[in-house]
């Protein structure tokens, strides 16, 4: 059947964002908390966090100034001295999918899961600065309760992106995930930093389609802001004997996806915050790029295999991403004229 284009829209092709969807977003950020948004996870009886004046980080190294705390991020948060002063969160907590943590239960009741992923998302709008961006990396069955829940705190959504990967676990009985949601949001969208020249890849435009329009840019030619479906080499999930690899961590990310988090939301010198180190990837990112960093980690042993990695491993990517093109059609080769026979 024939396509039929909406003509009443003076905008080309129905997937192109019209204009005034993002003012529509900051409004929505105002409107939102005055309304009376009720999750399944408001029901559950509230933690109330143990807050400590002795505060201290179990492993500290400075240039940049890197810290990493034991315990539950809800006290941590509670009782930290950067409470409003952070520039960046990426958060990667528990998905309550049984996974055999060091330390964390990680099966709650759903009702109860709800309300720790509430209490863990306010103890990091309270941490961030005005200025500040909190990424978060979640599945699909708690992405729409975040992103619900943030918007009725206030916080403005900058990009719903998808972290695709090509090793899901096979299945039968419905379709592969392949994905993880990572969350872009920010307490004022007319402050927050973004650095788009730092994080630009070849386009398709230059790659593959040998378009001039691209190279004849005044800058940055050839090269665009990612589109907001991250994949592509380096991108998988980290398993096996991938060089990255931290064996006894569950969940690992792959250094490219904080690496471009971490540049294109936070300045060197910046102060980037994890309350679910693991691994402990984001302190290892943000250290090699000179941002100073805090992680919070729930298990002992966790805490101190990160930090051998954060101080002593370091980064293995660096530079290795960079520049890459993430096209997944060949170059389309010119069509030659067929040679007039006499
Ligand atoms: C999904 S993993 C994070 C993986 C990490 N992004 C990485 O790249 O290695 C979640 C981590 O959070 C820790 N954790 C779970 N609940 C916690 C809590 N309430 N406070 C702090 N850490 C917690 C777990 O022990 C686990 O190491």
């Amino acid at each position: 059947m024939a396509e039929h284009k909406n003509t009443s829209f003076s905008r080309p092709g129905g997937y192109a964002m019209p204009s005034g969807a993002t003012q529509g977003q900051r409004k929505a950020a105002v409107d939102l908390p005055k309304a009376d948004i009720r999750l399944y996870g408001d029901s559950a009886p509230g933690y109330t966090p143990r807050c400590r004046t002795d505060l201290t980080p179990r492993f500290h190294a400075a240039d940049p100034d890197t810290r990493v705390y034991i315990g539950d991020c809800r006290d941590v948060l509670a009782s930290l001295p950067a409470r409003g002063e952070v520039d960046l969160i990426f958060a990667d907590p528990p998905f309550n999918w049984d996974v055999p943590y060091d330390e964390w239960r990680d099966g709650m009741p759903r009702v109860e899961y709800e309300r720790f992923t509430f209490e863990w998302l306010d103890a990091c709008i309270e941490a961030l600065a005005p200025h500040g961006s909190l990424w978060v990396n979640i599945p699909d069955d708690t992405a729409a309760e975040t992103v619900v829940h943030l918007k009725r705190r206030g916080l403005t959504m900058i990009n719903w992106c998808v972290w695709h990967f090509r090793f899901g676990q096979n299945r039968e009985s419905s379709f592969i995930m392949s994905k993880v949601h990572a969350l872009y949001f920010v307490r004022d969208a007319a402050r927050r930093t973004w650095n788009a020249d730092a994080v630009l890849e070849p386009s398709d435009r230059a790659t593959i389609y040998s378009d001039p329009r691209t190279m004849a840019k005044a800058t940055n030619k050839g090269m665009r802001v990612p589109m907001d479906v991250w994949y592509g080499q380096y991108w998988g999930r980290i398993q096996g004997n991938n060089k990255e690899r931290r064996h006894l961590h569950h969940n690992q990310i792959p250094e490219v996806y904080l690496e471009r988090v971490i540049r294109s939301c936070s300045n060197p010198g910046d102060l980037v915050l994890d309350p679910f180190l693991g691994s402990g990837t984001t302190g290892t990112v943000a250290r090699a790029l000179g941002r100073r960093s805090i992680g919070i980690e729930f298990s002992a042993a966790n805490a101190e295999s990160a930090w051998e990695r954060i101080v002593e491993v370091g980064m293995i990517r660096t530079g290795d991403a960079s520049d890459r093109s993430s096209a997944i059609f060949q170059p389309r080769k010119k069509r030659r004229k067929t040679p007039v026979t006499p």
